[in-house]
């Protein structure tokens, strides 16, 4: 196969630097070499995607390119090492580095700009040459890499953020401002440390496996936040006053003491479930309504939503341990209609869990076994049920 370098030919452009060139094409040009990559160095915009052959072996340098209006994809290619672009600035497309199980380096010094980043499986990329730091983007995921940091991202208004499998990642620290869609960071260094100091406002945002999680700003939040499986102890939302969906943590296995102090409605669900060290819930003490269902099971000797007066959907408290106080909250607005759906509060079960499920008093409880006994009724004599009753 000839090299495939079909692109209209470079014209001096009228403006500008002294040599700045556009170039481009109809179609994907695919780069086989390190030649026919220095064979653009002429184009200071290149207009049409950019991909890198599959069998390429070489080092892929972009120099002189400053501004491409299209897409750079490098996939499946097992050989590849480096590709760098020098010189360029903004990226009007994707940066698909997919497979490319041998690069260890992407040095692009000085890209700010750029409309999506899409990266995955790269198993040896550790470092992030983005030395001017990318300011703007609409899209990033980054998935399976080895990178430690992801220090050259620092964006302050984007769309979506999904950070995942990146196991060595210990550490992710932006300037983000706004997310407009989701951000999700899930699965990497369990000791990573997350802090988004200037985040205001998010639709969705979602933390698995996370360290620690750190958002001062937030305001208010359009769609849900979900904290699952992290390894924290306190979380804080000090400036968060409205969610617009559901808020759900869950698994959190060291959580001990979460802080909702401006919280006041949640358009969904409330949701906390398996957080085996959360036994007093007092971080709510501005919550007037919930949108969904008050679903909390758990090891909890208190739950404490002192302003709660709207409930749309079902509430469910389920608990290990004694929850008989917090109920004689609970009991007074369901039986107002203040709590509109089904209503369960119960304590000392075995196995509290959510909404819906009945659970199993535990043995030696007097409430319990006068419920295990109605259910055996008639297979009892009188004897037997007195014998129960005397327990
Ligand atoms: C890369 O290879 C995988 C499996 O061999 C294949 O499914 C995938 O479509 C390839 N990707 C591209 C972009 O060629
Ligand atoms: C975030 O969005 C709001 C409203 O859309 C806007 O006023 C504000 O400037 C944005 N902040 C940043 C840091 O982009
Ligand atoms: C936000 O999360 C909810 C629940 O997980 C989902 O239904 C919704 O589509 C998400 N919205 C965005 C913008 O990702
Ligand atoms: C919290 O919100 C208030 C008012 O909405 C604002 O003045 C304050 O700066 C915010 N705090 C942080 C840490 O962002
Ligand atoms: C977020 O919610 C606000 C008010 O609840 C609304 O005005 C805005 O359009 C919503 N934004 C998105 C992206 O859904
Ligand atoms: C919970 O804390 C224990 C003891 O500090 C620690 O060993 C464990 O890794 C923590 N769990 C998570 C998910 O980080
Ligand atoms: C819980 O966390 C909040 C905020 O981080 C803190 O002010 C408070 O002292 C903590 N409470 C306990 C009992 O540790
Ligand atoms: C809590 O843990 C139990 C047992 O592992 C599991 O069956 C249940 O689905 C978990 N609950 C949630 C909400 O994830
Ligand atoms: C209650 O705590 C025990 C012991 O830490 C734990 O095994 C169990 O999963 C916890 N239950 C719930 C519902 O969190
Ligand atoms: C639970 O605590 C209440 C007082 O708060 C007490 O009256 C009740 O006997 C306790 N229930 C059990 C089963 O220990």
């Amino acid at each position: 196969m000839p090299s495939m370098m079909k692109f209209a030919l470079p014209a001096l452009a009228a403006a500008g630097t002294a040599y700045a060139a556009s170039c481009s094409t109809s179609a994907t040009m695919t780069i086989q070499n390190a030649g026919d990559a220095s064979a653009l160095a002429s184009c200071s915009t290149f207009t049409g995607n950019i991909a890198i052959a599959t069998g390429t072996t070489d080092d892929i340098v972009l120099d002189g390119m400053q501004k491409l209006n299209g897409d750079l994809i490098a996939t499946n290619n097992s050989n590849m090492k480096r590709i760098s672009a020098a010189d360029l600035e903004q990226l009007d497309g994707e940066m698909l580095l997919d497979g490319l199980t041998r690069l260890v380096g992407v040095d692009f010094p000085k890209l700010k700009n750029i409309d999506s980043i899409k990266w995955n499986a790269l198993p040896n990329l550790q470092n992030l040459g983005f030395t001017a730091e990318v300011e703007q983007a609409k899209k990033i995921d980054i998935q399976n890499t080895a990178l430690r940091s992801l220090k050259g991202i620092n964006i302050e208004q984007i769309d979506t953020v999904f950070i995942a499998n990146n196991g060595y990642i210990d550490e992710i620290a932006m300037q983000l401002g706004n997310v407009t869609k989701s951000l999700t960071l899930a699965d990497n260094n369990k000791n990573v440390k997350v802090q988004l100091p200037n985040l205001i406002w998010a639709s969705n945002l979602t933390f698995r496996f996370c360290g620690s999680v750190e958002v001062p700003s937030l305001q208010s939040l359009n769609g849900s936040l979900g904290l699952y499986n992290n390894g924290f102890e306190t979380f804080s939302a000090p400036n968060l006053t409205s969610v617009g969906e559901a808020v759900a943590l869950v698994a959190n296995e060291n959580l001990s003491n979460i802080t909702f102090p401006m919280l006041t409605k949640i358009n969904d669900n409330l949701q906390i479930a398996n957080n085996s060290k959360l036994i007093e819930i007092a971080g709510f003490p501005n919550l007037k309504s919930i949108g969904g269902a008050f679903d909390m099971s758990g090891n909890f000797s208190s739950v404490e939503t002192p302003e709660l007066n709207s409930v749309k959907g079902a509430f469910n408290l389920q608990s290990t341990d004694n929850v008989t106080e917090s109920c004689s909250f609970y009991k007074p607005l369901h039986d107002k209609k203040f709590i509109q759906g089904g209503y369960k509060c119960e304590g000392k079960l075995v196995d509290p869990a959510g909404q819906g499920h009945t659970g199993t008093k535990q043995p030696g409880d007097k409430t319990g076994a006068a419920t295990s006994l109605s259910a055996v009724n008639g297979a009892l004599g009188l004897a037997a049920m007195a014998a129960v009753l005397l327990l």
